[in-house]
């Protein structure tokens, strides 16, 4: 899988005694030289990880449960969160403190249909201002949970809309300015799932915890207490060569299991996967190297199922998968190096040539079978890109876009209500992930080339490899509201953080030029 040069570590290998000599003759000569060189060798060296062999499978995975819904005579579905801290048994025997929704660590699965109004009471009982924000929505800015819809401490945010999209996996999320990256990271995090009747009559995997199962996928990083490790997120790891990505974890979580595996009743299992990590890319696929039907993205089901035995899956981005099993099988979804296309020795310090075991699937003896794959799924048309479409080019930066950080003051971008556009993204040295908000859109292109098959439905957020382009044609909302924008950002959490974030507001078409550009609110409007 290697297609980066040889690393350090061989290249001294193979030399002779003499060889070593005169090399490190050389290298005294430019004592700076090898002092670096020795710090690049050791980072580059200690940065592949794996955790192959390490793992036994031996913890039933966890499945969020549903939460429930009260419906109000009105026939409103109205969702009661808590953001809480607590403290959860994530590595056996270490006491961590985590952040939780209603619970000490993740959140409930949410979940609503087509046509549906929900209402939802956040109350925020951490111990710092916070947002929740719906990924993958539609819905009116205010309502959005991004980092202009802050929750003080102690009080309750009750954003209610109307669901108008395809049923589709998303998710929700902190979203505070600055800070998104700590309060994820901490285990803020839940599905969303969305349902609509068309997708709800076909023979699709459908019983959530049997063959319908999301897998929240997080990488962790724990120091010597037990305690969630911050001190990585800006040092040596994001600081060296080409790789600042923020936390990298060497273990990972499944829904927030340790060393996880999950039995199947069918032969068929559909899994939801959602990269809740702060700044990991998997490249995923099957230790026995099978294949799995790609049935859905971001945003909904794909035409048609695409056969596939890897996936690359993003912070932020969700993929459906549907994976058969004969009886007696068990075989292991893992994240296989490579996938990041940032070269030497960028991939290494990205977490590109790291190896990870997710979960093991079982099969006992005596599993029923399920009926195959539909070979139509949505009939839904992606978004297509009109002649004259407004097209707009973003820049991707270390740390901002289009040369400007952050500021949530200025209004980047103005775009007209119902609009379909052309984004184009440029991507920078480094891999990103970029997500719009309230809108669904369609990979036109990637460095040129059409995306594959499973890349070409409805998505929120997109793998940027580092130097090249990707096109996006994008379907924007009709809710106007001149003064609360929605955000564009790039969603490995800590470039987000850092300022790699823009901002735009929907507003009646013809209006685009007669808005302010400047906010007024400096981030406290409560929606
Ligand atoms: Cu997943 Cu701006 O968010
Ligand atoms: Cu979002
Ligand atoms: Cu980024």
């Amino acid at each position: 899988m290697k297609t980066h040069p040889s690393p350090p570590r061989h290249f001294w290998r193979r030399r002779g005694l003499f060889g070593k000599l005169l090399l490190i003759g050389a290298l005294a000569l430019v004592p700076f030289g090898a002092f670096f060189g020795a710090v690049f060798t050791v980072a580059y060296q200690d940065a592949r990880q794996s955790n192959l062999g390490e793992l036994t499978f031996g913890n039933p995975v966890a499945v969020p449960p549903v939460l429930e819904p009260t419906v109000d005579a009105q026939g409103r579905k109205h969702f009661d969160l808590r953001l809480r801290t607590g403290r959860s048994e994530l590595l056996p025997g270490h006491d961590t403190e985590t952040w939780g929704v209603n619970g000490a660590h993740l959140g409930p699965t949410l979940r609503a249909s087509t046509g549906d109004r929900v209402v939802m009471h956040v109350t925020n009982d951490l111990p710092e201002a916070s947002t929740l924000h719906w990924h993958g929505m539609r819905l009116p800015a205010r309502t959005d949970g991004g980092p202009h819809q802050e929750i003080a401490p102690g009080e309750t945010w009750s954003p209610q809309w109307t669901i108008r999209q395809p049923g589709a996996s998303l998710w929700y999320h902190p979203h505070p300015h600055g800070h998104t990256a700590e309060h994820v990271y901490r285990g803020v995090s839940g599905m969303f799932l969305l349902d609509d009747p068309e997708s709800g009559r076909l023979d699709l995997p459908g019983e959530y915890g049997v063959d319908d199962v999301p897998l929240i996928i997080q990488d962790k990083r724990f120091d010597e207490d037990g305690e969630l490790d911050f001190s990585r997120a800006s040092s040596l790891a994001g600081g060296v060569g080409a790789g600042a990505t923020g936390i990298l974890g060497d273990e990972i979580l499944v829904n927030g299991t340790h060393d996880p595996h999950f039995e199947v009743s069918r032969t068929l299992t559909r899994l939801r996967v959602l990269n809740a990590s702060p700044a990991r890319v998997y490249n995923l696929g099957f230790d026995d190297g099978r294949d799995f039907r790609v049935i859905g993205t971001d945003s909904g089901l794909l035409p048609v199922p695409a056969p596939r035995d890897r996936v690359v899956v993003s912070p932020g981005e969700r993929v459906e998968l549907v994976v058969r099993l004969a009886p007696g099988e068990s075989p292991v979804l893992r994240s296989f190096p490579g996938g990041l296309g940032a070269g030497f020795p960028g991939d290494r310090f990205a977490g590109g040539d790291d190896t990870f075991d997710l979960i093991q699937l079982r099969a006992p003896a005596g599993i029923a079978p399920s009926p195959g794959v539909p070979a139509e799924l949505s009939r839904g048309e992606p978004p297509e890109p009109r002649p004259g479409a407004p097209v707009r080019r973003f820049d991707l930066g270390g740390r901002s876009i289009n040369g400007k950080k952050m500021d949530m003051s200025r209004v980047d971008e103005v775009v007209s209500a119902g609009a379909t556009e052309v984004w184009e993204i440029r991507g920078g040295r480094n891999p990103h992930s970029f997500h719009i908000h309230d809108v669904a859109f369609r990979i036109l292109d990637i460095g040129g080339e059409p995306p594959p098959s499973w890349l070409a439905g409805r998505k929120d957020t997109v793998y940027v490899p580092p130097g090249e382009e990707v096109r996006l044609v994008v379907e924007f909302g009709t809710d106007v509201d001149p003064e609360v924008p929605y955000m564009y950002h790039c969603h490995l959490l800590y470039h987000e953080d850092k300022g790699m974030m823009g901002q735009f507001v929907i507003v009646p078409p013809g209006r685009e030029d007669s808005v302010p550009r400047t906010l007024r609110t400096g981030g406290h409007d409560h929606g």
